[in-house]
């Protein structure tokens, strides 16, 4: 059973920043789970990855691969002897890439980091899609769609909006997991994100993880706010 949580965006450009703010949880009990994403891994590597392993932090590597089956399967395999606990792919690769993704990410030993695929980015409209990719579909469609596929390949679940959760739990089932960004305070700052809701609203439309970055991170205290939004969104603070 997977336990809902929060994963704070580590979106900084560098380790200096990242462990400047990383250090201000040193004395929280439960060491935060973390995102990285392309920006903090392609400036800093894999040791960047390893010494906030090294720190007690979960860490879900956000690098949405997406390549021919091959080349993802054995990147797979490199990000799986990095210890990481979720990583992700694009549902647009296809269900044999996906599958490919499971089999490099599985060790030896059967046990693998969570995967995840994103559907269509929040960035992609529909007019977009009809005009650019040919998609002839509603985006909801073709969000639910990619799921399906996502389900099929064996993976654990989708990077989706807290509002398509719900949709996505309706069609895969409740325990395929959603893992969503988006999530703002009711009185904070929406910045550049639109289709957003609240922690309490993601988990009662089904979340199991929500992605939040800002409000935590630009925060005035960081621990403080991340601590309103486990007890919102968790239920408690542990
Ligand atoms: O700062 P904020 O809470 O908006 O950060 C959200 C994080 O989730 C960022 O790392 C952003 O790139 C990521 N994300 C997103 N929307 C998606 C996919 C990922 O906001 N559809």
């Amino acid at each position: 059973m997977i336990q809902r949580d929060v994963i704070i965006a580590c979106d900084f450009k560098s380790a200096e920043d990242t462990f400047r703010f990383l250090d201000l949880f040193k004395a929280e009990q439960r060491k935060p789970f973390l995102k990285i994403g392309m920006e903090l891994f392609y400036a800093e590597g894999p040791a960047i990855v390893r010494e906030i392993k090294r720190r007690g932090h979960r860490i879900f590597l956000d690098l949405k691969l997406h390549d021919i089956p091959n080349t993802v399967k054995k990147a797979m395999a490199v990000l799986s002897r990095l210890d990481v606990d979720m990583c992700n792919v694009h549902a647009a690769g296809t269900i044999d890439m996906m599958r490919a993704a499971l089999e490099g990410l599985t060790r030896e030993d059967g046990s693998r980091p969570l995967l995840i695929a994103v559907t269509q980015l929040t960035s992609t409209s529909e007019e977009r899609m009809r005009r650019e990719l040919l998609i002839d579909a509603s985006i909801n469609d073709t969000i639910v769609q990619y799921a399906r596929n996502t389900k099929e390949a064996g993976l654990d679940g989708v990077v989706c909006s807290p509002l398509e959760a719900g949709m996505v739990k309706a069609a895969c089932g409740a325990g395929f997991l959603t893992v969503t960004p988006g999530v703002r305070f009711a009185d904070g700052d929406a910045g550049d994100q639109v289709r957003i809701t609240t922690p309490a609203r993601a988990r009662e439309i089904g979340s199991d993880f929500i992605v939040v970055g800002r409000p935590i991170t630009a925060a005035a205290d960081p621990v403080a706010a991340y601590r309103r939004c486990v007890a919102e969104f968790v239920g408690e603070m542990r």
